[in-house]
């Protein structure tokens, strides 16, 4: 299988790239390019390709304040998936997250994602809150690497 190239977010083509990743997978919240570039500035955005084929993005956030935790999350298209993509994007995500510190790591799943929080378990999450939006009725899931 050909090699995964993981790249931060920079050039006009990544930032797009990124955000059709985005939407596919939480389809529920659509991005548009600015809302992008605005979270460009305050997290990392990786896009990773395969044969320069799209393939799916992360995000790592700092800790919101001294104590808190960094978060990542992991996004691979549904066409991608079950293929090794998502462990390896997430160790990659996983490195750069350990290198901001904070008080551990969290990602959030958007609980319709069954896959993702099977994903996130498999990989020593676990549980520890959940938010519903008011005006949305599919929840958030907040877990905490073990
Ligand atoms: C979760 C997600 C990233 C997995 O991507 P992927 O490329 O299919 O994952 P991998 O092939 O690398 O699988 C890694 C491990 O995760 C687990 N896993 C992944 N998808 C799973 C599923 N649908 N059901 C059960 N376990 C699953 C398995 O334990 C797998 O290990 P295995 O090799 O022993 O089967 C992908 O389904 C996705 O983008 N989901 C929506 C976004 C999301 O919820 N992200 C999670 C936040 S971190």
């Amino acid at each position: 299988m050909a090699a995964l190239h993981v790249r931060p977010v920079c050039s006009d083509t990544e930032i797009a790239d990124w955000r059709h990743a985005h939407n596919v997978v939480i389809p529920n919240d659509p991005l548009s390019l600015d809302e992008v570039r605005e979270r460009l500035g305050r997290n990392r955005l990786d896009v990773a390709y395969r044969d320069e084929v799209l393939v799916g993005n992360s995000t790592v956030r700092p800790p919101a304040e001294p104590g808190a935790a960094a978060v990542v999350i992991v996004r691979v298209l549904p066409e991608h998936r079950g293929q090794g993509i998502g462990r390896q994007l997430y160790d990659h995500a996983l490195g750069h997250a350990r290198e901001l510190g904070g008080d551990g790591i969290e990602t959030i799943v958007w609980e319709a994602n069954t896959g993702g929080l099977r994903f996130a378990q498999a990989a020593g999450f676990v549980e520890v809150s959940r938010y519903l939006p008011a005006d949305e009725d599919v929840a958030y899931v907040t877990l905490r690497l073990a």
